[in-house]
């Protein structure tokens, strides 16, 4: 079932979720609707907080690319947590589904180690750099109540851009005037 997604001044977004201490029928069922969402949304990833509920859940889908590694995977981690980041940094451009309408150059860590589990529990550590640190990253803020607006290079490093094209993280392909 597609949920609405919140925005910004919502107090909501600005919440730390709880965490997940019991797989229930509930979750999964929240899991599939986020994931539903997502694509209606055409967004790259999705934090429960965004449909509402302050649970530890993220999504995140890396699009199909043969330049991006991890194209076209879809994850699922329930209580994520960053356990390692690398010192180096990059900006890059982000957008949020729950910042309608504007795009901004965020500094992220190149790589990070993310520990959390599966949809059934089952614990789970990924190792990613780029494009996918970028969104694991923005996405774990989200359970923290922090948006990337948050984390501007600097104040004036945010465009309007057309709307449906707020989730294009790292748009290097879709906003392509933006990346400096
Ligand atoms: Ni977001």
């Amino acid at each position: 079932m597609l949920r609405e997604v919140i925005v910004v001044g919502d107090p909501r977004l600005r919440q730390r979720s709880r965490k997940i201490t019991a797989i229930t029928p509930k979750i999964q069922t929240l899991i599939d609707d986020m994931v539903e969402t997502m694509h209606q949304e055409n967004g790259v990833g999705l934090a429960a907080v965004q449909v509402g509920e302050l649970q530890r859940i993220i999504i995140v889908e890396i699009p199909e690319d043969e330049n991006v590694p991890l194209s076209g995977r879809r994850f699922i981690v329930l209580n994520p947590e960053i356990i390692k980041s690398s010192r180096a940094t990059e900006p890059g451009i982000e957008g949020c589904l729950s910042v309608p309408g504007y795009v901004g150059e965020v500094e992220r860590s190149v790589s990070v180690v993310v520990r959390g589990m599966n949809r059934h529990g089952k614990p789970i550590r990924l190792r990613l750099k780029g494009f996918a640190a970028r969104v694991f990253q923005h996405e774990i803020d989200h359970c923290n109540g922090i948006l990337y607006i948050d984390r501007l290079t600097a104040p004036d490093r945010i465009w309007p851009v057309a709307a449906g094209e707020e989730e294009q993280i790292e748009a290097a392909q879709a906003v392509p005037a933006l990346v400096a």
